[in-house]
């Protein structure tokens, strides 16, 4: 469900010598962390996601910059902007996502369940909307 979808605030020790912020698995965010990955020297006006996952959880930061993450649970549509690496947005299985309107420059850390498995995605939205609605039955 979207609602199971929320900006988590993480701990932020704050220093003149300059901040710093952690994140634990099953601490601050709802799952252990198997993956991280990251998306760097996004040109502007470049789209990524366009995808959903079958059971991966996953936890996405914007280390530097600020982009949107639009969820989408079949149902619902929510449009999430993030701007600041101590924020960072829960994202359950089953969400279509889409990232679009990266700053430049702009660095999109995602934590993420489990290890990368092509066969977790769901890549045609026709298909996920099917299967998003089966699952709410
Ligand atoms: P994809 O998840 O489709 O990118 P995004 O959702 O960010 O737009 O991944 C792009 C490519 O990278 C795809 O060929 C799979 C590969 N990939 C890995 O090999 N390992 C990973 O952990 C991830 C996230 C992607």
């Amino acid at each position: 469900m979207i609602a199971d979808c929320k900006i988590i605030e993480l701990p932020k020790i704050a220093d003149v010598r300059g901040n710093l912020s952690f994140i634990e698995g099953g601490i601050h965010i709802p799952f252990d962390i198997k993956r991280a990955y990251y998306l760097y020297d996004v040109p502007g006006g470049s789209d990524r996601g366009s995808h959903a996952h079958k059971n991966l959880h996953q936890f996405v930061v914007a280390m530097s910059g600020s982009f949107d993450v639009v969820l989408d649970d079949g149902k619902e549509k929510k449009r999430f902007h993030l701007n600041r690496s101590y924020y960072g947005l829960y994202v359950c299985p089953m969400m279509w996502r889409d990232l679009d309107n990266f700053s430049s420059g702009s660095v999109c850390m995602v934590l993420a369940s489990e290890r990368y498995d092509e066969l977790d995605y769901i890549r045609n939205y026709q298909e996920f909307i099917a299967l998003a609605n089966k699952e709410k039955k």
